[in-house]
């Protein structure tokens, strides 16, 4: 009997939150306990490779060409088992993940990572999925996973129950020429990882309050977002960031993420807006890296002033992405330019797609 083996890849970019996730509802389906809104980055991304097959006889799994830690390893082979009982397959997996940004940038790649890998498993075995369920599978690797399946600028539904709770785009990349220009100040892998985070945030006594308040400030950068109002968006998201950075340190045990270089570039940013005018934010994510986002055509600018505020900053930049994306097999010529003008989307997840994007 012929061998059974298929093989597809997927590319899904990473996402910086404006409302953040910051504890579950529910911790082992990754129910989130707010809903929360984010932009795709197009410049930072991961592409993963699955290849089903009857010979193996076990998953596997490589990192940017290099064998993982057993936890990393452990966690895929669990949302293996959980796309094996959704895809009817008992077929094991080798697994080929590769991120375009540095390891050890302190930029959590799990989010892209996990995106790619749903995609890719399911188009390897040729199977249709909804975008929506898509993300939502996504979800239960990642919780923010489930943000790097749509394009563009997409918010994330709290829901009861699994199928609810996936995400959606709520405006397309082009609609506003934003930047996330970040600051990194820390090379060091976090400490304390965000599944472990999320477990504690109900430990603070402020998480409550966050939650409670978490869907007003959404839909203020809902609004911020449809009219392309700076101001509106740079009050909000900032609030956002320091409430779950408040929730953080009050948990029991504390978290602290920032260095003193985080606070600094904070406090510019701020200073750079309200005393010169510059369209610019921050926020931050489980981590010391400040995520400077602002208006593209300030972008440089920003950049600038990062880089005379310490020699100890790296900078990485990205503008607004697309969504997770089917790559045509190899040897087909790839997408020119970002996803996000790509016409392959999540629906059309046949790996043998071979219609090359031609934007
Ligand atoms: O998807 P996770 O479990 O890595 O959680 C991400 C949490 C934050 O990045 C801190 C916030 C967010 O909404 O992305």
């Amino acid at each position: 009997m012929a061998n059974m083996q298929t093989i597809a890849s997927a590319r899904a970019h990473s996402n910086i939150a404006f409302i953040k996730y910051w504890g579950n509802r529910n911790q082992a389906l990754r129910l989130p306990a707010n809903s929360s809104l984010s932009m795709n980055l197009a410049a930072l991304h991961s592409t993963t490779t699955v290849r089903w097959s009857d010979e193996l006889a076990a998953d596997s799994l490589a990192i940017n060409g290099e064998a993982p830690s057993v936890a990393a390893l452990r966690r895929v082979q669990a949302h293996l088992d959980r796309l094996r009982r959704r895809l009817g397959t008992d077929l094991r997996a080798q697994v080929d993940s590769r991120n375009n940004f540095p390891m050890g940038a302190g930029i959590a790649s799990s989010a892209s990572a996990f995106a790619a890998l749903t995609l890719a498993a399911v188009a390897a075995l040729e199977q249709r999925l909804s975008e929506r369920e898509l993300s939502a599978l996504a979800r239960l690797g990642s919780g923010s996973a489930a943000r790097s399946i749509p394009g563009g600028f997409v918010e994330w539904h709290a829901a009861e129950a699994h199928p609810g709770s996936f995400a959606e785009t709520i405006a397309p990349p082009g609609h506003w020429q934003l930047e996330d220009v970040i600051a990194i100040v820390s090379r060091q892998h976090k400490g304390v990882g965000s599944t472990a985070g999320h477990k504690n945030a109900g430990s603070s006594i402020f998480q409550p309050a966050r939650v409670e308040t978490a869907a007003a400030r959404l839909k203020q950068v809902k609004q911020a977002i449809s009219q392309r109002d700076f101001a509106l968006l740079a009050r909000v998201v900032e609030a956002d960031s320091n409430l779950m950075h408040a929730v953080m340190m009050t948990s029991q045990p504390a978290l602290f993420y920032w260095q003193p270089l985080t606070l600094a570039v904070m406090k510019a940013a701020r200073g750079w807006r309200e005393q010169d005018g510059l369209r610019v934010c921050y926020t931050l994510d489980a981590g010391p890296n400040v995520h400077c986002i602002c208006v593209a055509d300030e972008a440089p600018a920003v950049a600038e002033r990062l880089r005379a505020l310490s020699p100890a900053i790296d900078i990485l930049r990205s503008g607004v992405g697309g969504g997770a994306v089917v790559l045509p097999p190899s040897g087909a010529s790839l997408c020119k330019g970002e996803s996000a003008t790509c016409p392959l989307s999540p629906q059309i997840t046949l790996p043998q797609h071979s219609a090359a994007c031609t934007k």
